[in-house]
């Protein structure tokens, strides 16, 4: 199986709308109306001027789901944050691990170049999301206990998250 990240483009949209299921969303609050999936869109588009890079996950070749990082401001300092998915096809065959490697890898690079840049790395799943926690434990994230965490970013909801986070150098 040949798992490879390509930034994101225009023509992605497609793959978003893919994602956009009540069963892919069911932990982030369920799907976004079509206004709200183009804004999405945009600012993925925009991620690289901000310090981010939402790939498309492509296995084969084929459209398989998306992985990300981008900075965000927690508890008082900048730091680097992560998400992920997987389409349910391609779910339960390693996709999601490779493409977490090979994002940290990349951003593991862009990290020691940059002295800059944040040094760690947090990813916030829902404490009820086992297959997110599972994949955060597998690569090598601390547990940092629950938190509540507002997604969509200054949206004033709330989700029962894990903090988990990992030293990037
Ligand atoms: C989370 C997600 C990306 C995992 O994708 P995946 O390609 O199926 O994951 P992998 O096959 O690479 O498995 C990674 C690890 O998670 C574990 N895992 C996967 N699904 C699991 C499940 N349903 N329950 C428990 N553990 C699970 C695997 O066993 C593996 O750990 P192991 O190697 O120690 O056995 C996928 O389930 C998904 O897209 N879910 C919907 C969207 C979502 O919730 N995104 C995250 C928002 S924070």
């Amino acid at each position: 199986m040949d798992v490879r990240l390509e930034p994101w483009s225009d023509s992605r949209f497609g793959l978003l709308e893919r994602i956009n299921t009540p069963l892919m969303r069911r932990h982030v609050g369920g799907p976004e109306t079509p206004e709200q999936l183009l804004l999405r869109h945009r600012r993925y588009l925009e991620l690289p001027s901000l310090g981010g890079v939402m790939y498309a996950v492509l296995v084969d070749g084929e459209e398989a789901g998306s992985i990300a990082h981008h900075r965000r401001g927690w508890r008082g300092a900048e730091v680097h944050e992560t998400g992920w998915n997987v389409l349910p096809e391609f779910q339960g065959r390693g996709v999601a691990l490779a493409a977490g490697r090979a994002m940290l890898a990349a951003l593991r690079a862009e990290v020691a170049a940059d002295p800059a840049s944040p040094g760690v790395l947090h990813a916030f799943p829902a404490v009820d999301n086992a297959a997110s926690n599972a994949l955060c434990a597998r690569l090598g994230f601390t547990d940092g206990g629950p938190c509540d965490f507002e997604y969509p970013q200054r949206s004033g909801r709330f989700l029962r998250s894990t903090d988990w986070h990992l030293a990037l150098r």
